[in-house]
């Protein structure tokens, strides 16, 4: 007994949960992730399964992206980013919807299949089922061997080292990392980016390990926040544009570990329904960094700010129009736009983190939940 709780304790690395020692191995994972396929200095991402692939990519009619939970965010995040960059257009579909709908298939589809743990049960039917059509199904895997790298015609591992939390975080994060650098791998073959834009990419790409880093230091704000808002019943996450997967992925991260109720919605859909549970009593998590719809993120928090909620405001570092709204503001590094969910997410992990700890809550295992969903 005494040897097992030892030998946990040097597992979790000085941390007091797993979760928190994955929060903090972000910087250093995502190096992992893009270490020998992103030489920015040379203008090259080098993917082998996608550069084996690449004709499938580039003459894809759309692609497919199917995953489920935070993986599925991911997705999201990514059909921004590969739209954006290499103009094909991308479908994002839970696994456990898309395999029972017959859906549209057709062999010049490409489908990504997202999965930390490469055993979801929902995501492996997904992947068979497009395999059956004929389209060429592609895995972003964590675990090395795992069934849906097995299965896939072709992959790219996250390498983000063995997840043990139940919520995932640096999963996450790796996993944009991957579709970041295969979205400017499409753009740069198929000539949607201009070479000042992919080159400033691979940069600024090269920098966001040193900017999560940085965003890290948010942890005492996210703490202090978290022992003022424990015990809120409720919780909104808004955001927009890239950073709207990412207020998805706020609340999902809140819900599944301190058990409350937590709901994402993109910023301007609040006047569609969530603006009625707005008042004094509802934290309502905004991330507002300086970006295209910055103005439309400051209206939006200033009808908040007219019907009493409490602002929790994710900014970019300097920020001061929305830090002269907003209740409490937690900063993160500039950087390109596109890659901003890389640091917003980081304090919204913390955030969670700290108010299931408070709420004495088991972080690395939640109730009801498992890490690996291999029944559906
Ligand atoms: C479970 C886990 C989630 C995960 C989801 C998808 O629900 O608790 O953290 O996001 O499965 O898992 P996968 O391994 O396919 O990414």
């Amino acid at each position: 007994q005494q040897l097992q709780m030892n030998l946990e304790q040097i597992e979790k690395g000085g941390y007091d949960h797993f979760m928190l020692k994955e929060i903090y191995e972000q910087p250093s994972v995502i190096k992992d992730t893009y270490r020998g396929r992103l030489h920015a200095n040379k203008g090259i991402i080098q993917m082998a399964g996608v550069e084996d692939n690449l004709e499938k990519f580039t003459n894809a009619r759309r692609i497919l992206i199917v995953a489920c939970g935070t993986s599925w965010h991911a997705g999201l995040v990514a059909e921004y980013i590969i739209e954006e960059f290499a103009r094909i257009s991308v479908e994002v579909e839970y696994a456990s919807e898309f395999r029972y709908r017959n859906p549209i298939i057709n062999s010049d589809d490409v489908v990504i299949a997202i999965s930390q743990s490469g055993e979801t049960a929902d995501t492996l039917a997904a992947i068979k089922l497009a395999k059956e059509k004929g389209a060429f199904v592609f895995g972003v895997c964590n675990v090395v061997g795992s069934s849906i790298s097995r299965e896939t015609h072709a992959g790219a591992y996250t390498h983000a080292g063995p997840e043990i939390g139940v919520a995932s975080t640096k999963a996450f994060t790796t996993q944009i990392t991957v579709l970041t650098m295969i979205a400017l791998r499409l753009a740069k073959a198929k000539g949607t980016m201009s070479n000042s834009d992919y080159q400033r990419y691979l940069l600024e790409l090269e920098l966001i390990p040193e900017k999560v880093e940085e965003a890290l230091l948010s942890n005492d704000v996210a703490k202090t926040i978290a022992g003022i808002y424990k015990g809120a019943p409720n919780c909104l996450y808004l955001g927009r544009g890239y950073n709207f997967p990412v207020a998805l992925e706020g609340a999902l991260k809140l819900k599944e570990i301190s058990y409350i109720h937590a709901e994402g919605y993109p910023a301007a859909e609040m006047k569609h329904g969530p603006i009625a549970l707005i008042d004094e009593h509802m934290p309502v998590v905004v991330i507002a960094p300086k970006q295209n719809h910055y103005d439309k993120v400051v209206s939006n928090i200033q009808e908040i700010k007219a019907r009493s909620g409490k602002i929790i405001a994710v900014v970019t570092k300097g920020d001061t129009q929305v830090r002269a709204l907003a209740d409490h503001v937690i900063e993160v590094p500039d950087t390109s736009e596109a890659l901003t969910p890389l640091l917003t997410t980081i304090p919204l992990q913390l955030l969670s983190y700290h108010i299931a700890v408070m709420r004495e809550c088991n972080v690395d295992q939640p109730r009801n939940l498992a890490k690996s969903v291999t029944v559906e």
